[in-house]
């Protein structure tokens, strides 16, 4: 079988280069960074994935020479292409501007990596260095306003680089430009996914030999679709489902939960209303991993609760989780790869169980419209699959902490931004508060900013491009849509039940809003936030709605004023003091806010 290595080097999207070159009918598998280069024989060609790390850092990911002298075709993407031009004889520097989001590509017409590519071609970047000098035997073959060497090649050796992340939707012709590699490589696009189910089956049978399996259920597409995937390869009798309401679902979920998967005809499935535990281990908590890592120990602690109750034998039971691939890696759960934030199915006590190898994990290799597609071919309904995506952790990060000190930009920042916003014919500031973003596959925990005076998503966005590709203590932008009178004043917030009835109902009211509109299936997801903050006394609300395909990149999604408008009315008989609209991209975003 004919097969492309992926090395990895801590990308954030390593995985998807792979999942996309499967997709293009080539098997492919990712490699750690340190693979030998004789392990690598036989394989069609290379790509070396992007990576968190500076190339000249020290301890930073290397690659062996030897991988350059089996004489096969290298395409070398950000991380990697820099990595590339450094070991064969470039330069590497830190780049003037920092590129997040979508740039221009000019490439170079007539080149067989471009071939059906458009003279400007939108692709998506996100890094800090760049390749200042292409090794010897490199020519450029394509660049951006920000970026000149963008994409270079070697065309007597088959080696490129690309700055930008071809692997990621948003990148328009990038999946051309990856056909373009493989046909480069000399690959038949013979490989498809058509015995899928049956080979998770086969695993699953072989994992979970003489043990039974107990599986945490939400009632996500994820869990879902595991827990249908595990009852048919192990039998109902040695699955177990346990539905955990740990008070940070959405309004009347669990009730929904369980309603429809007694009518899918699930008997083994149990019920814990467990929300008093999570509410009183959230206690006080500010800090966003704090408590995404106390919500998945308190999950633990309960299914444990659970088992003894049951009089289950623990040693007998592994435990299930609907783990897709993006929450391994968000988790720093890959060899280089940062933590961007613990999924609540990678906390310590989860470890501990993987390491005596207790875990169970059927769509770990999977992103989320893979999840759908097996789902469908399961026969799980079309309504529960396309649901939107909705966090283990649940409203517990949507609903922003702090004990009220608020945490102020400086001066310097704040002066940083106001010409940008002035020349766009804007004003606006930069809120007290902070909020977890992603930025050259590294975590970043900054302000957001705030603009206001436009109806105009283009000015928006592009206003919001400029902002987070120059002021670097901005990693989020938001259009104020609807406000009260008065400042945004810090004020303590805490996962209690109040706050979090006061966020259940206004993310009742958006989705409602989303549905009524029919534009429910348009968007891929859309987060309803609170904030630490309020505005004319009243409490403040964030929008993000994005489109994506597998939630590892993202558009914010445009939505209609007039949905807006009526919203806010709605969220105003709440009380709301200001509705703002995430207009920032991932990267250098992240979906979720905490
Ligand atoms: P971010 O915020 O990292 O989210 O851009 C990417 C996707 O992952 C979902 N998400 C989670 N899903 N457990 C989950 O099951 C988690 O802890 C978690 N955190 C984020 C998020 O909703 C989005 O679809």
């Amino acid at each position: 079988m004919e097969k492309i290595a992926v090395v990895d080097f801590g990308g954030q999207y390593t995985h998807l280069i792979a999942r996309r070159i499967r997709q293009l009918g080539v098997y492919s598998e990712v490699v750690p960074a340190h693979v030998k280069p004789e392990e690598l024989v036989g394989y069609k060609g290379i790509i070396l994935s992007g990576g968190p790390s500076s190339v000249y850092e020290p301890g930073a990911p290397q690659c062996e020479l030897g991988i350059f002298a089996l004489g096969l075709p290298v395409l070398g993407l950000c991380y990697g292409h820099q990595l590339m031009a450094k070991t064969l004889g470039g330069e590497v520097k830190r780049g003037l501007v920092h590129e997040f989001g979508p740039a221009a590509l000019r490439a170079e017409a007539g080149h067989a990596l471009f071939r059906d590519i458009s003279a400007e071609s939108i692709v998506w970047m996100s890094h800090g260095d760049e390749v200042s000098s292409p090794a010897p035997g490199f020519r450029n073959i394509g660049s951006t306003s920000d970026c000149a060497q963008a994409a270079v090649g070697d065309d007597a050796r088959k080696f490129y680089g690309m700055q930008f992340h071809p692997e990621v939707t948003h990148s328009l012709e990038g999946q051309t430009m990856l056909r373009n590699f493989l046909s480069i490589c000399g690959c038949a696009f013979d490989w498809n996914m058509d015995h899928y189910v049956q080979t998770i089956q086969e695993q699953l049978s072989k994992q979970c030999a003489g043990k039974k399996v107990f599986l945490l259920v939400s009632g996500g597409v994820d869990s879902t679709v595991a827990f249908e995937l595990l009852n048919r390869a192990l039998g109902p009798d040695r699955v177990l489902g346990l539905h955990i309401d740990n008070g940070l679902m959405r309004k009347d979920e669990s009730a929904e939960v369980l309603a429809f998967m007694h009518a899918q005809g699930f008997d083994n499935l149990k019920i814990a209303d467990a929300t008093d535990r999570f509410l009183d281990n959230l206690l006080g908590l500010t800090e966003p991993e704090a408590k995404r890592k106390v919500i998945g120990e308190t999950f633990l602690h309960v299914k444990d609760v659970a088992i003894a109750e049951l009089n289950l034998d623990p040693t007998e039971w592994m435990l299930a989780q609907g783990t897709i691939y993006p929450d391994t890696i968000e988790s720093g759960g890959t060899a280089h790869a940062a933590v961007i934030k613990t999924h609540h199915n990678r906390v310590q006590g989860i470890l501990d169980l993987m390491a005596q190898g207790m875990v169970v994990e059927p769509l770990a290799e999977l992103y989320k419209d893979e999840v759908r597609e097996l789902g469908r071919r399961l026969g799980i309904p079309d309504p529960l699959l396309d649901r939107h995506p909705f966090p283990g952790p649940g409203l517990g990060v949507r609903l922003l902490c702090s004990n009220g000190d608020g945490e102020p930009a400086s001066e310097k920042d704040s002066a940083a931004i106001a010409p940008i916003l002035a020349a766009a014919g804007l004003t606006g500031e930069i809120l007290p508060i902070k909020s977890v973003g992603v930025q050259g596959d590294a975590r970043t925990y900054a302000h957001p900013g705030l603009i206001r005076g436009t109806r105009e998503w283009k000015l928006a966005d592009e206003t919001a491009t400029v902002v987070l590709n120059r002021v670097r203590a901005v990693n989020r932008i938001v259009l104020e849509t609807h406000a009260a009178e008065g400042a945004y004043t810090p004020i303590p917030l805490y996962c209690e039940s109040d706050s979090l009835n006061l966020l259940r109902e206004a993310d009742a009211l958006c989705t409602a809003a989303l549905k009524r509109e029919n534009l429910y299936a348009a968007v891929w997801q859309m987060p309803v936030v609170l904030l630490p903050l309020t505005k004319g006394g009243g409490p403040v609300f964030v929008l993000r709605p994005v489109s994506s395909s597998e939630a590892m990149t993202a558009r914010f999604a445009e939505l209609p004023f007039a949905l807006l408008d009526a919203l806010w009315k709605e969220l105003r008989a709440l009380g709301a003091g200001a509705l703002l609209y995430d207009v920032t991209h991932k990267p250098p975003g992240t979906i979720e806010w905490e």
